[in-house]
């Protein structure tokens, strides 16, 4: 990577030997590290950063648990280095890494130990054969000593009582504070790699935060730049035909009230407080629901499934007495179209006759019918609503028109107008604005809906397919509810119809490392009795999805409409996980168990959140090891990073796994998406292009967002009810999508500047689509000076006529299309690329 290392400390002379003093700050402050000071004397400490976190505890859920609390330094006879910390002052655990140069840190461990006291302040002390980790414990006022013996931090004795060697820590005082900590004496060099490695990433984030912002001081007096780009016939190579596709996750209403096309809100009266972590009491059965002149009670006793417990009765008190339901935000209606209705009813005290309209605000009746319900036994009820006018807001009013008691459930309704006309379907709008992209796959259902908040929650895909009434509905990772109407059959049947390869993520065995329930919020994992069945439920998957229509799960897809194998080629294993013992365990299991029974299936392991530490080194170490053929990246990065760091997969070894870009998006301060973070996008994807032989898959993340319902920002579309607002990305992705080819072709960009600034924010990426035979250049500049470009493709016999898209723009403006016109080019041309703009210039080959 170009990133060259700024010297904050320079120490002329080397000291030969030195203290250092590891310590933290105050131990209630979340996220915060492992810390280094050093000293020729032990009276002058010299603080490393200053607070510059060396290590961090990955310990608890995301926010304020993940702490590191006394942390204890320890050097063992094999020259590495260990630390092992408090994860808080009421957990039976405590945490474990080990690094060779304190820089790099391995995998962290939190050792199960059979005891039910704190573990506080834990050290290490050697012993001559064993290490020996002692800690305080204080339940009340009482405090004991604990000891456990290790030979490799791995395994550990049983506890005993134990005193506490009060004389391993000492207390230091470090820029005017007081710290307790480790003093331990190194060679200069070690503490001069840690100033290094500090150094470079201050250097780093620096230059990562670089935003247009300060273009013009950045490009004070530039003024033409001018490129020759030759185009190599000869230096070609196959690039993947998957590149760009997309992630689908359930975050920001983006199933329920968003692509899932089903109006009513609760219709299974399944809300629960649980849902919104307690946060909120009135999302419970009743959300969305409101009554008027009728008693309305909850009720569980004989549902219609034992998976959707609880359904509502109603029985008229007056005339005008009526059940009401807002739907998401209202339900918006479309003149002269047909809308599904549909509920499940059961009768108490005799028929009941229930009048259904549409209404809006001001009482207006859009459409009416009439449900005779008559049945005392659960039985499905469905009429077609037709309605003449628009509307924007209405709601669902049922009307009972006697006063017997009957019970409803999974009320519904749903615009015949779904995409491709499925019934259970997606939202048209957003289906084709999705479709319009032309991505190659859909991975779904998530990112960290996949493995959930904890054991409870991993999504498990049985739960999501069958008759609607018996699918499992489950709280959303994200803090709402999730009705799985929206379902692996429903997923499967979306790429088919859009063309795109079907790429279901599967949990390893864990659940999300910040889970906040279950595990002391800790990554835990499905317990190993457990494991046979969960592996099971993931082969069952494959047969599901390409079995014959006669086999057991293959006989169930036919059930539900598609006697045709649904041809599943990727299944991602893992999202983003902590790479733990826990976590290698079980993914080994599941990886070796698909490999065995369909070696055909390509996996998709996991290497983290991040594009570097310990788990990005420890997930490809693992993918190397177990030869997992392709890993799943994520990186949602600063803008600079993107501008920076073109050459990322240029030295990607081509001989081990291939990698998925799962997840990635250019986040700037503020969570924009604007000209300038799509630039970014498509900057780094000519570079993404140039190395579409290791890079196989391509998705920016998230994909859908509701205004008023957005837990994550930016996204690439957003929507209301009423309308779709694709973003300044998106137009990057359909781009891209639309002009995907199968071939890269070599350039030569020279630029005359010898100036990074400059030439790193000049992309250029050319590929040919080997089924139109069509040439496609792309030619991005984040330059706030137009781009004099010579191209030369002499080597070619092309057409002159060719498209020329621009899409080009002020870096903060939100509202900028691509525009497409007709151009001619000759053998050799000159175009002119407009500051801040991409360029795609399509063109018919003549071979
Ligand atoms: O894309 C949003 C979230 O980002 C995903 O759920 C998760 O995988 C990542 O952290």
């Amino acid at each position: 990577m170009a990133v060259v290392p700024v010297k904050a400390e320079k120490v002329e002379d080397n000291p030969g030997k030195v203290y250092l003093f590891s310590y933290t700050n105050h131990e209630d402050r979340s996220r915060n590290g492992l810390y280094f000071a050093w000293s020729t004397d032990k009276v002058n400490w010299h603080a490393i950063g200053p607070e510059h976190p060396f290590l961090q505890s990955d310990y608890g859920a995301w926010g304020s648990q993940k702490k590191m609390v006394s942390p204890f330094l320890f050097k063992d006879q094999e020259n590495l280095w260990h630390c092992i910390w408090s994860v808080n002052t009421t957990d039976f655990t405590f945490a474990h890494a080990a690094s060779e140069d304190l820089v790099h840190w391995k995998r962290q461990s939190y050792p199960p130990l059979n005891t039910e006291k704190n573990i506080l302040a834990p050290q290490i002390k050697f012993t001559g054969s064993l290490y020996e980790v002692q800690w305080k414990s204080k339940v009340g006022a009482e405090v004991t000593y604990h000891k456990v013996t290790t030979r490799d931090f791995k395994e550990y004795s049983k506890i005993e009582k134990a005193s506490y060697d009060t004389t391993l820590k000492s207390e230091v005082v470090v820029d005017g504070m007081s710290f307790e900590g480790v003093i331990t004496e190194v060679e200069w060099s070690e503490v001069q790699t840690l100033i290094d490695a500090k150094d470079l990433s201050v250097y780093k984030s620096k230059r990562y935060s670089e935003t247009t912002q300060q273009d013009t001081k950045r490009f004070d007096g530039l003024a033409n730049v001018t490129a020759q780009i030759t185009i190599h016939k000869d230096r070609k190579k196959a690039i993947s035909p998957l590149l760009m596709g997309i992630f689908f996750e359930d975050i920001n209403y983006a199933a329920d009230g968003g692509l899932y096309a089903e109006l009513i809100q609760n219709r299974d009266f399944e809300y629960t407080p649980a849902d919104t972590k307690f946060r909120d009491y009135t999302w419970n059965s009743l959300k969305a629901w409101k009554s008027e002149g009728i008693e309305v009670t909850i009720d569980s006793i004989s549902p219609i499934h034992e998976n959707n417990l609880h359904y509502v009765t109603i029985k008229r008190n007056d005339e005008l007495g009526k059940l009401v339901n807002e739907g998401f935000d209202g339900i918006p209606l479309k003149a002269n179209e047909k809308y599904y209705f549909s509920l499940f009813a059961k009768t108490f005290e005799g028929a009941t006759k229930l009048k259904i309209s549409l209404v809006d605000t001001l009482g207006k009746v859009y459409t009416t019918k009439t449900i005779n319900a008559t049945s005392k036994n659960w039985k499905k009820y469905q009429t077609t609503l037709k309605v003449k006018e628009s509307a924007r807001y209405t709601q669902l009013v049922i009307e009972p028109m006697s006063n017997q008691k009957v019970g409803l459930d999974f009320i519904s309704l749903f615009p015949a107008e779904t995409f491709k006309q499925h019934k259970n379907g997606l939202r048209a709008d957003l289906a084709q604005t999705i479709a319009d992209i032309n991505p190659k796959f859909v991975r779904f259902p998530g990112g960290c809906v996949a493995h959930g908040d904890g054991l409870d929650n991993i999504y498990r895909w049985k739960n999501t397919i069958g008759p609607l009434e018996t699918r499992k509905p489950q709280r959303n990772i994200w803090n709402y509810h999730q009705s799985m109407g929206l379902g692996y059959f429903e997923y499967f049947q979306f790429c088919e119809d859009i063309n795109a390869t079907p790429l279901p993520v599967i949990a390893a065995g864990v659940p999300c490392q910040n889970s906040s329930t279950g595990g002391a919020g800790q990554q835990c994992g499905i317990p190993e009795e457990e494991m046979v069945a969960y592996i099971q439920d993931i082969l069952d998957l494959i047969e599901w999805a390409n079995g014959d229509k006669n086999s057991e799960w293959g006989s169930k897809r036919a059930a539900a409409g598609h006697p045709e194998p649904f041809n599943l080629k990727y299944l991602g294993i893992g999202n983003e996980d902590l790479i733990t013992d826990v976590f290698e365990e079980r993914f080994t299991q599941i990886f070796n168990a698909i490999q065995k029974a369909y070696p055909e299936i390509v996996v998709i392991g996991t290497v983290g959140p991040f594009y570097e530490g310990t788990d990005y080194d420890e997930g490809w170490e693992l993918a190397n090891k177990l030869e997992v053929p392709m890993v799943d990246e994520h990186y949602y990065v600063p803008l600079g990073w993107l501008i920076h760091n073109q050459d990322y997969y240029d030295a990607y070894d081509r001989n081990n796994a291939k990698v998925y870009l799962g997840e990635y998006a250019s986040h700037l301060p503020g969570r924009p998406s604007n000209m300038e973070t799509a630039l970014s996008e498509a900057l780094y994807l000519t570079a993404v292009e140039r190395n579409g032989d290791v890079v196989k898959m391509t998705s920016y993340a998230p994909l859908l967002a509701k205004e008023n319902h957005t837990q994550w920002k930016p996204d690439l579309i957003y929507f209301n009810n009423l309308e779709v607002k694709p973003t300044t990305d998106y137009y990057v992705q359909k781009l891209y999508g639309q002009n995907a080819g199968t071939i890269y072709y070599d350039t030569d960009v020279s630029i005359p500047f010898a100036n990074e600034d400059i030439t790193n924010r000049v992309g250029v990426s050319v590929v040919q689509d080997e089924e139109s035979g069509d040439m496609i250049i792309k030619l991005v500049s984040m330059l706030p000076v137009p781009v004099t470009a010579n191209l030369d493709h002499t080597q070619f016999v092309m057409n002159s006529n060719a498209t020329l898209t621009v899409f080009a723009g002020a870096p903060d403006a939100i509202d900028v299309i691509p525009t497409t016109e007709d151009f001619k080019i000759g053998k050799e041309f000159e175009y002119t690329l407009p500051p801040y703009s991409f360029t795609v210039i399509r063109v018919q080959t003549q071979q």
